[in-house]
């Protein structure tokens, strides 16, 4: 079975995050969102919220949840990767700018499992210059991201 995880902050999810979602999945017979767990991020949305509106997002899309499951996680991608029997990770590419990042990762990546390769999907280009810490910054100072965030995402962003 083709088993990837796909790891993230998702702070809120994002349509660019729910297509990568979505285009994975025609690839990978099981995708694993795995949202991170991290104290040193400080994130605006607790990790319940940030995974029932993946969950709920995930229902809007045609096929529903079918072949992604959502967890938390703590610790190393790889070390998560190898637990669950997953041979690939995937990450979204958005602009050249996600590049140098994306590659350094997965190089460091390739060294801590070399039996784990990245593999990267493009967002459509619609959501090429979205991204989660625009959409806060966005939705904070009253501005309109209902283009931007699956529907369920607003609720959590306007008080
Ligand atoms: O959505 P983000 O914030 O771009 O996701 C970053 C993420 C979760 C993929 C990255 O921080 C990560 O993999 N964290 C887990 C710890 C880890 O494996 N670090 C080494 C990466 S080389």
């Amino acid at each position: 079975m083709r088993h990837a995880v796909y790891p993230g902050t998702f702070d809120p999810i994002t349509l660019g995050h729910l297509d990568i979602m979505a285009r994975a999945r025609a690839v990978f017979d099981q995708v694993t969102v795995a949202v991170l767990v991290n104290p040193r991020k400080h994130p605006s949305m607790d990790l319940d919220a940030r995974i029932a509106v993946i969950r709920e997002s995930l229902a809007e899309l045609p096929g529903g949840e079918q072949g992604i499951e959502v967890i938390s996680f703590g610790g190393l991608t790889v070390d998560l990767a190898h637990r669950l029997g997953a041979g690939s990770i995937v990450r979204g590419l958005r602009a050249i700018s996600d590049f140098e990042s994306e590659l350094q990762m997965a190089q460091l990546n390739r060294r801590l499992a070399p039996d784990i390769d990245t593999v990267f999907f493009m967002t459509g280009i619609e959501h090429a210059y979205v991204s989660s810490t625009m959409v806060r910054e966005i939705a904070a100072l009253g501005g309109d991201v209902s283009s931007m965030v699956p529907r369920g995402v607003l609720r959590h962003l306007r008080p």
